[in-house]
């Protein structure tokens, strides 16, 4: 018979699955088997909430709530502030042109209040900034429409607009390429100057869109150690391991190569192993999506190159990863 994947690590951390209405239609009883916390994939970012200034769409987030609810599954949101997915009408006036900072933070501000007040109780943990670091070069953050209109003092806004909407949601930094020296020390830097200030913000999302080669498990524990030194707590928040490269462009393949499949189940079990190993200061790994069939990095980088990133396969079934992972102590 086949374990359940959170009980697997009871005692160790939470295991999650990033769920889309599609993937609840087609996979609803895989995730409710194996998951124990969910994040909605893209329902709750900005433009999907609240596409025009005075009116908000919430049936597509409601309906995952419910969904979290009636199986009782815990519920991470995603996410109040990102330069992707952000609606036209909020960086801008009247007249199209931009709008001022001070007009910017007070839009920010309604709609974390709405949005998370909305969901408190539901949500226990919010990304509350996405991705404002710059990944190359020397400057901290990266340009968006939020810094270069806002200036930098919009994450601790936004992180304190959240922590008054509500006081018991733990409010985390969530990015990608965290575990490459470079960047892992400019988060380390936000986060720590962040601290300094009293700013509420409780722990770092570490995305781990990792894959077969990148990062290595060296550099992945010395993430962990270097933002657990800071005393926030850690989640692993959209985690899958790509069997191809950044730049491995492989759109002829319809089944993913067997010494591939080999290769990442290695892959999936050495973290794993490692991530027990953090156990006290990991409270949540969540992977971005529930099985093969369903995975953004279908399209990414071009549309329509398969990749095969998860624990099961595209039938639903688990897959070596998968047994690996289970099995490894
Ligand atoms: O819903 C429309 C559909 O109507 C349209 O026909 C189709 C054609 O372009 O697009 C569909 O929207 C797409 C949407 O996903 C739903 O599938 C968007 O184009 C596409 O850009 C969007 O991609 C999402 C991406 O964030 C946007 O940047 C991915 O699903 C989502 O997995 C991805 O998630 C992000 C995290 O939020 C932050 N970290 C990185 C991660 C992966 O990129």
């Amino acid at each position: 018979s086949i374990p359940k994947l959170y009980e697997a690590f009871h005692g160790c951390f939470d295991i999650g699955a990033a769920v889309n209405p599609r993937t609840i239609a087609q996979s609803g009883d895989l995730i409710a088997n194996h998951y124990n916390s969910l994040t909605a994939e893209n329902e709750m970012k900005f433009e999907r909430l609240h596409p025009w200034e005075n009116s908000y769409t919430f049936e597509a987030a409601d309906k995952i709530v419910d969904y979290a609810r009636e199986h009782g599954k815990k519920l991470r949101g995603h996410t109040l502030v990102w330069h992707n997915q952000a609606p036209d009408w909020l960086f801008q006036d009247g007249e199209g042109g931009p709008v001022s900072g001070e007009t910017l933070l007070a839009r920010l501000k309604l709609h974390v209040d709405t949005v998370v007040r909305r969901y408190q109780g539901d949500i226990y943990a919010w990304d509350v900034v996405n991705e404002a670091i710059a990944d190359e070069g020397p400057e901290l953050l990266r340009s968006s429409p939020w810094l270069d209109i806002a200036g930098p003092g919009f994450i601790a806004k936004a992180f304190e607009f959240a922590h008054e909407a509500d006081p018991k949601a733990l409010l985390f930094y969530n990015d990608y390429n965290e575990s490459h020296p470079q960047k892992r020390d400019k988060i380390y830097e936000l986060l720590k100057s962040l601290l300094s200030q009293g700013v509420p913000v409780h722990g770092i999302g570490l995305q781990a869109h990792w894959n077969l080669f990148d990062p290595g498990l060296d550099e992945i524990r010395a993430a962990i150690e270097k933002y657990a030194s800071l005393g926030l707590v850690l989640h692993l928040t959209e985690m899958d391991l790509s069997l191809f490269r950044f730049d491995d462009v492989r759109a002829d393949l319809t089944a993913p190569p067997e010494e591939l499949l080999e290769l990442q189940a290695r892959k999936y079990e050495a973290v794993f192993n490692l991530l027990r190993e953090y156990k006290d200061v990991i409270d949540s790994v969540t992977f971005w999506g529930a099985a093969d069939d369903y995975t953004w990095l279908d399209n990414f980088p071009v549309r329509g190159r398969k990749n095969w990133p998860l624990l099961f396969d595209e039938n639903h079934q688990p897959k070596r990863s998968f047994w690996r992972v289970v099995d490894g102590r």
